[in-house]
């Protein structure tokens, strides 16, 4: 069974007593006792089926069908992985892993065809509640997050993260999930990466729907999104947790910002605040509301454009209560890191009004760096910790769940680069974790390739690689998968594990 809230008591004791000695740093360390393992993925991107049984269009549907070649390799989501079909695979897949608990999400049009509560799909219903007891079937807990960026149309037609009504919209939708599968589902994520949601969905034309209209879009979203996590987040917790205990929380997007030099210190706290303490501040922090050198910068650049008032819509004294202190976990994606400087003569270089003005610093991550197929996935696992660092020192070490981390490469089974990159990163958090940092799981992004977003499947997640020329969408075993599998068994990190095979097996505990 898997940590409940009363169960962080002990738990934190023994993160505190687990310190691992210097020695064997190289070797083998230790998780703490109680540690949770997983792996994530999302229902655009694996599950196929996108208008099986009475599933109406989501933005990525419409965005793909519209326009096919937005995509890397022109293709999309319709069939993926079809994990729709083949989720009885995917659950072995679990267990041959013998992972704790596996992260997954629920597509809202699936389940509400209408996006609103006055029908619903009861064969899209039905399809996760089988896909949910088979996982229990195994002892496998399930994580829902209920949102993972596949907006039903319908919602986006009338404007979708931009209209205030959203909120409403989420909440009805949360509260029949809840309905449906609170009696099984222990673990809730209301909305993954607010920062992708609102800056790239709305505030650039990187993600669907790709509304693109800068400095206002992304920041109309960002307030529309946080009341409509609250909203979910108190249904759940009246409602529900009195009857469940289970726990809610939000899964944020943080890359890491570090200053090229010490003069850039400044520069790279802003960079740390617009990427991700944006959406930490209201929700972690004592005071609640957005960090004051967001408002006071947008504000500020609003009026000097000769806005009447702030591109960033202010949340009232009691929308900021109601926000504050709605996640019973930090839920964390990470993946990189980037170098900041300011720099005054590069001024012009974004859009005005923009986001990226608005924060008003250059990133880049410099060459040498390692990386893997995707152009952002620097392997800088010096930054992971930092970033678990800071966010324990400045949200008084809350309880960390990393909900992804994960490495792309091109495909093919022989996986070394994903096998280092992840050693290095849970080294990076067994270091944070030696020093007080509250982590209670960790999850792979990806349990199996799929859908890349913009990149299609030119990209590769995958502990398990998918064919996607077979009818089944076979998935096998990359070599990252029987590594996976000696740390999940071991509850240890060993740097020198060689799997020296290609049978998977069912682990034992499954
Ligand atoms: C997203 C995933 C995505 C992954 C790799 C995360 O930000 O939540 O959906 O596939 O990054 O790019």
């Amino acid at each position: 069974m898997l940590l409940n809230l009363a169960g962080f008591i002990s738990f934190l004791i023994t993160v505190s007593e687990c310190k691992t000695s210097q020695s064997d740093r190289h070797n083998v360390r230790k998780f703490p006792e109680g540690f949770m393992f997983g792996t994530s993925t999302a229902a655009y991107q694996v599950e196929g089926g996108w208008d099986a049984d009475g599933k109406t269009e989501n933005i990525w549907d419409h965005m793909t069908h519209a326009d096919p070649c937005l995509i890397a390799d022109c293709s999309n989501g319709d069939v993926a992985g079809d994990s729709y079909h083949q989720y009885k695979r995917d659950v072995e897949m679990m267990r041959e892993l013998g992972i704790d608990f596996y992260r997954f999400s629920i597509s809202w049009s699936r389940i509400l065809p209408t996006s609103f509560p006055d029908k619903i799909n009861e064969a899209g219903a039905q399809h996760y509640s089988d896909f949910i007891d088979e996982m229990l079937k195994y002892n496998i807990e399930p994580m829902v997050t209920l949102y993972h960026w596949d907006l039903p149309q319908r919602l986006q037609d009338l404007g979708g993260w931009a209209n205030p009504h959203i909120a409403d919209w989420f909440a009805d939708y949360a509260r029949v999930v809840y309905r449906l599968y609170g009696d099984r589902v222990k673990y809730w994520i209301t909305i993954n990466e607010p920062k992708a949601v609102c800056y790239q969905g709305y505030g650039s034309d990187t993600k669907a729907p790709r509304v693109n209209v800068k400095g206002v879009g992304e920041y109309l979203c960002a307030k529309n999104l946080m009341l409509a996590h609250a909203k979910a987040y108190h249904i759940y917790d009246q409602e529900f947790r009195p009857k469940y205990n289970g726990s809610i929380f939000i899964s944020l997007s943080a890359q890491y910002f570090e200053p090229e030099t010490d003069k850039e210190i400044e520069a790279a706290d802003i960079s740390n605040e617009f990427e991700w303490s944006a959406w930490a501040h209201p929700i972690f922090s004592e005071t609640g509301d957005f960090p004051k050198v967001f408002k006071e910068r947008i504000a500020a650049k609003s009026a000097e454009q000769g806005f009447f008032r702030s591109r960033l819509p202010e949340f009232t004294p009691e929308e900021v209560e109601f926000v504050k202190g709605t996640s019973d976990f930090f839920g964390l994606n990470h993946y990189s890191t980037y170098l900041v400087y300011k720099n005054d003569s590069e001024v012009g270089r974004y859009e005005i009004p923009s986001f990226n003005d608005d924060r008003g610093n250059i990133h880049y991550q410099p060459d040498h760096w390692e990386h893997g197929a995707s152009d952002f996935l620097k392997v800088v696992p010096w930054g992971f910790y930092k970033l678990l660092t800071k966010i324990r020192k400045d949200y008084n070490n809350p309880v960390v769940i990393i909900t992804e981390n994960g490495y792309s490469n091109h495909g093919g089974l022989d996986d070394d680069d994903r096998i280092a990159y992840q050693r290095k990163y849970q080294s990076a958090m067994l270091d944070a974790i030696d020093e007080g940092s509250n982590i209670a799981g960790y999850s792979v992004w990806s349990l199996m390739d799929n859908f890349e977003w913009m990149q299609g499947y030119t990209e590769r997640f995958g502990l398990y690689e998918v064919d996607y020329e077979s009818p089944e969408r076979t998935r096998t075993p990359r070599k990252s998968a029987f590594v996976y599998k000696h740390t999940v068994r071991t509850r240890a990190l060993d740097w020198h594990y060689d799997p020296g095979t290609t049978v998977m097996t069912i682990d034992e505990r499954h």
